[in-house]
């Protein structure tokens, strides 16, 4: 066994789907008897735990962590009785720091801060990594290691995963916030949900095609839309219209920027 995790929640249980898809060797920690049964029969070949007394250390490489931030120190503290110098603490928690997490396992552990998005099981996560002080080769094999989620990005610097939250954390859910918006409008305009949703799916395919035909050039893409006097130019003067659109959006990824700071510096506090 390779990976335990720890905590199978929301966003627990999409990594482990990543993992047991691609049949890695993955076993879970899970203090929740509901999703704990859950996952047992859900997941045939997952091996599930109650405590950390159960695990065959000696099994494990990565640890991951992946619960709320109120239940880490809990977690942290009871984990550092094992000593468990040389192996790899994987934390998904939004906003625990790796000098938080440090306080509690000691100066000498390895933590790796990974952020997600819910687009693991199908490969497509856009990922953050930090890897403070590892070697260059092993910071080679946890990216290999983890190569399934999706793109992973590694930062230089631990704050730049705040705007990683802000922007792909949520970015799925600003993506489905403007589809619903079309979706509203589509409808009003005489057609049915049914229809609304094949007509956008095939929208949201076909983006993602040209795009990649187009070698990631937007602009091209939308000039190839958007013909002089046209009707898309026409809509498109009121999206770029004083930048009002440009702004809205720019603030909003700003404010979820700063309130993972700010939970950041909450956390600490903690720890
Ligand atoms: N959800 C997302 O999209 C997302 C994205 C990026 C990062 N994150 C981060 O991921 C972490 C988990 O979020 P989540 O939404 O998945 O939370 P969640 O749904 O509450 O899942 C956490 C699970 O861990 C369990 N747990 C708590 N203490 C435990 C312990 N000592 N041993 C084993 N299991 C324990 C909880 O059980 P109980 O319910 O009984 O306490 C719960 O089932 C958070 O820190 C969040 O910042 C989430």
């Amino acid at each position: 066994m390779t990976y335990v995790l720890i905590g199978c929640g929301n966003l627990g249980e999409i990594i482990l789907n990543g993992f047991y898809l691609k049949k890695k060797k993955i076993s879970v920690v899970e203090k929740n008897d509901k999703i704990k049964s859950k996952i047992s029969s859900k997941y045939k070949r997952i091996k599930t735990f109650n405590n950390f007394k159960e695990i065959n250390w000696s099994e494990i490489r990565y640890i991951m962590i992946c619960v709320k931030p109120k239940d880490c120190k809990k977690i942290l503290n009871e984990i550092k009785e094992f000593q468990l110098d040389k192996h790899i603490f994987v934390s998904f928690v939004a906003g625990l720091s790796t000098s938080g997490i440090k306080k509690c396992l000691g100066s000498k552990s390895k933590i790796v801060r990974i952020m997600p998005n819910i687009f693991i099981s199908s490969n497509n996560s856009a990922t953050a990594v930090y890897m403070m002080g590892f070697e260059k080769k092993l910071k080679t094999k946890i990216l290999k290691d983890f190569r399934h989620f999706g793109i992973l990005v590694e930062v230089n610097q631990e704050k730049k995963i705040d705007f990683f939250t802000a922007m792909f954390g949520g970015g799925p859910a600003y993506i489905f916030f403007i589809l619903e918006i079309f979706n509203e409008i589509i409808k009003n305009n005489g057609f049915s949900e049914k229809e609304s949703i094949l007509l956008l799916t095939s929208l949201v395919e076909g983006v993602e095609k040209r795009i990649k035909e187009n070698s990631f050039n937007f602009k091209l893409s939308i000039n190839q839309v958007a013909s002089k006097g046209g009707t898309t130019e026409e809509a498109l003067k009121f999206f770029s219209n004083k930048n009002l659109l440009s702004s809205i959006i720019n603030k909003a990824i700003k404010a979820a920027t700063l309130k993972s700071v700010k939970i950041s510096k909450d956390l600490d506090k903690l720890f």
